[in-house]
């Protein structure tokens, strides 16, 4: 498969680190010293639906099809104000498509997990088109008395669309279960049956482990689809990573001695969206023409699981 078209949407609000200050026992210098964001885009007026359906039509629309022409939609989320239908049925009435469609929560790693389904669905021989949509809420998430996670996250968008053809090379893909380091729990309803007590918790995260899983992680998974495909660090032109903290990024570059800027960031205006924020990051880098054909990317992403995954594609649009 091969990306023919890219799509985001944010949200309308920018909130910068000095708003934060004015409720949070934080500062502009603590959040762009430990993460490098400086603003980020919240959810005050939209919809998640609204964005994921924008970002959706961007995308459809570079890749010169019809939503009817989808033959899937794949949508990676986390949370949204519905539990069920999933996201994706719902946008799929948004945009006019009539395909079968499936949410998958893989987190923060959820665009290469949806990426390696579709490249399993396209070798089953019967697709054309595949809408991968990542939309995230962390907003939601979150608890905006708590300095340590509140700082963090930013809400978004975007999509690609995948069609048949020559352009994935390989995929790595790794789970490690843990519900200690990075977890939400939520209440479900009551029944006549259950007698224990049931917790309702904002998003939970120890930071320094989740850094040091997320740099070892992204290390081995770039490593091993390198060498899967026989290609040299210095042979790749773009690495996007997971946009969760600026510290993170630099680390995996420096580890790597590969060059700055050859590591594409925008964390700094939209901070942590979750599985959108490499699809955000490729839409910006395509429409602002920086992708060529024949240049070599990598995609690298962990999250709450943990769920890992990289992959190795060449631009072919
Ligand atoms: O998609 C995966 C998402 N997660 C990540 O990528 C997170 C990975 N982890 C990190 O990026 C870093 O661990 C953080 C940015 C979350 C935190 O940075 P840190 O250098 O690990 O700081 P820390 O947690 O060790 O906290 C240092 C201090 C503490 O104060 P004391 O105990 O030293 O007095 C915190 O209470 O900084 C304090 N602190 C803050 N201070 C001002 C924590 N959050 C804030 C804040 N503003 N927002």
């Amino acid at each position: 498969m091969k990306i023919t078209g890219t799509g985001s949407a944010s949200p309308s609000l920018t909130v910068s680190n000095d708003m934060l200050a004015t409720f949070l026992d934080t500062s502009d210098e603590w959040i762009q010293t430990r993460t490098g964001i400086k603003t980020r885009q919240i959810i005050s007026t939209e919809q998640l639906k609204d964005l994921a359906a924008q970002a959706s039509t961007n995308a459809i629309q570079q890749a010169g099809i019809k939503a009817e022409e989808l033959d899937y939609i794949i949508c990676s989320n986390t949370i949204n104000e519905y539990v069920t239908p999933a996201l994706s049925c719902i946008l799929q009435g948004m945009l006019g498509a009539t395909c079968p469609c499936i949410d998958l929560n893989g987190a923060c790693a959820g665009f290469i997990y949806a990426l390696d389904m579709a490249d399993a669905l396209f070798k089953r021989g019967n697709m054309e088109h595949i809408l991968v949509i990542c939309a995230e809420e962390p907003s939601r998430m979150v608890d905006w008395t708590k300095r340590d996670t509140s700082v963090l996250f930013g809400d978004g968008a975007a999509a690609v669309v995948l069609s048949k053809g020559e352009g994935f090379i390989s995929f790595k893909l790794s789970t490690i279960s843990n519900t200690e380091a990075l977890y939400q729990i939520r209440k479900l309803q009551d029944t006549p049956f259950i007698n224990k007590e049931e917790e309702d918790s904002a998003l939970v995260m120890k930071g320094q482990d989740v850094f040091k899983l997320a740099v070892n992680c992204s290390l081995n998974d770039i490593k091993d689809v390198l060498k899967m495909a026989d290609v040299k660090a210095t042979n790749v032109d773009h690495f996007l990573l997971h946009q969760a903290n600026m510290r993170i990024i630099d680390t995996v570059m420096k580890y790597m001695k590969q060059s700055e800027k050859n590591f594409p960031h925008n964390v700094e205006r939209y901070g942590n969206t979750s599985s959108a924020s490499i699809p955000m990051l490729l839409d910006e880098l395509n429409r602002s023409n920086k992708l060529k054909t024949g240049q070599k990317l990598v995609f690298s992403a962990f999250g709450a699981g943990f769920t890992t995954g990289a992959c190795l594609l060449e631009w072919t649009k």
